[in-house]
């Protein structure tokens, strides 16, 4: 993988920033804004409606999007459904599964809200309880933990893959196949392993896997969930209309299969041709390189954090995390040490809660700055980020040694 060559695609990198928030949304590479305009110039028509040759060429590209995306997480184009993202893909479960009163949904509290909150209404709505398994200081699942809170009521586990503030990789291909002995389906947040690892739904074993463009170098406003061959019956579609029905008459309808029956609606044809760009350029360099990259840059980054007085890098320092750096300065708010990395040093990061406050309220944390990395991230920008948070610290130092 030729990361020099790769980033001239992406046409931000040359506006002089340094972009670390690709696990808020990863930049977008030209052939993705190419195919997408392509789709409004050359053949904006309508899918699975018409039979011009314009509606023909849009409905074969929508569809070839789904095979790429499909291809890129070792499933069929049958097996997966274009959503608006994972925040709607995991709420479509939660509405389309029946729930009955004492149901348990087990998750952790390594989950993002979009993993938490569809389970909590579950709570108020339908008398469903949620679990929610800990984590040590380092942010790590406790598996043992995991595997006895499933039992005989549990009818789902939710669970990420990859933490948005730790970079933690949980062992999902493990706590699936625990959940799956206690009978209850799997439902895998996807949306930061996805875009960084190879991830093979089959060998995950997961019955639902959620995940976003936007954070593999597609669009936003599109995203997909997988639903296992096993899983599909038990799934209805929370919202019904045009596109999805086999036939209607006054007394009924009979839906179409799944995944066109989870597609009602006039489609984001644009986003699932630019998510179908996206999983191809990623399929082009393999998600091995993906990868080993981004473990290089781990080991980089972790060397170069450590040791920087007053630092605390919240998540673990060894075994399997992701390039996400979710840091807290002494003396300086998240905001602040955010807002002082872009305006005096080009940096982007995001700070706050990251939309996960009980997993930051589990670590002691009031909120981190948080800077993430991707393909297109290369060693001197590590080491541009361990030299601003090095300057940082001393100027507190050394103003905090004055008073
Ligand atoms: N879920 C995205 C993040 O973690 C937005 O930043």
């Amino acid at each position: 993988m030729d990361v020099r060559k790769l980033r001239e695609d992406f046409p931000l990198l040359s506006k002089g920033i340094i972009y670390l928030d690709s696990a808020a949304t990863s930049l977008k590479p030209r052939q993705v804004v190419e195919a997408m305009r392509e789709y409004y110039e050359d053949y904006t028509e309508n899918v699975h409606r018409g039979l011009s040759r314009l509606a023909r060429r849009a409905t074969e590209e929508y569809e070839g999007a789904r095979e790429q995306v499909a291809k890129l997480i070792g499933a069929r184009p049958e097996d997966l459904a274009f959503t608006p993202g994972t925040t709607a893909s995991i709420n479509m479960v939660a509405q389309g599964l029946s729930w009955k009163e004492g149901d348990v949904v087990v998750a952790t509290l390594m989950e993002h809200h979009s993993n938490l909150l569809p389970w909590m209404r579950l709570g108020e709505l339908r008398g469903v309880r949620l679990k929610l398994v800990g984590i040590d200081e380092e942010g790590r699942l406790d598996l043992r933990s995991l595997e006895e809170a499933l039992g005989p009521r549990t009818r789902l586990l939710a669970i990420s893959h990859a933490s948005n503030v730790t970079g933690v990789v949980n062992d999902v291909r493990r706590a699936a196949r625990a959940a799956h002995d206690a009978g209850a389906l799997v439902l895998v947040d996807g949306a930061q392993s996805v875009p960084h690892m190879p991830v093979d739904v089959e060998a995950l074993g997961a019955d639902f896997v959620a995940f976003s463009a936007h954070k593999m170098l597609g669009p936003t406003g599109i995203g997909a969930l997988y639903v296992s061959e096993r899983a599909r019956a038990e799934l209805a579609p929370g919202w019904l209309g045009g596109g999805i029905v086999r036939e209607v008459s006054v007394d009924g309808y009979r839906l179409l299969d799944f995944p066109y029956s989870m597609e009602p609606g006039t489609p984001n044809i644009a986003g699932a041709i630019g998510f179908g760009a996206a999983a191809r350029y990623l399929r082009g360099i393999g998600m091995e390189s993906v990868l080993e990259h981004e473990r290089s840059m781990v080991r980089l980054a972790l060397r170069e954090l450590e040791g920087i007085e007053g630092l605390r890098i919240l998540g673990p320092r060894s075994g399997d995390r992701l390039g996400i750096f979710s840091l807290e300065l002494k003396g300086l708010g998240p905001d602040e040490l955010a807002a002082r990395l872009d305006e005096e040093f080009g940096i982007v990061v995001r700070s706050g809660y990251h939309c996960a406050q009980p997993l930051h309220e589990r670590l002691g944390s009031r909120g981190t700055a948080r800077a993430s990395l991707y393909l297109y991230n290369t060693e001197e920008e590590v080491r541009a980020l361990a030299d601003a948070l090095r300057r940082i610290s001393r100027e507190l130092r050394g103003s905090i040694a004055l008073i």
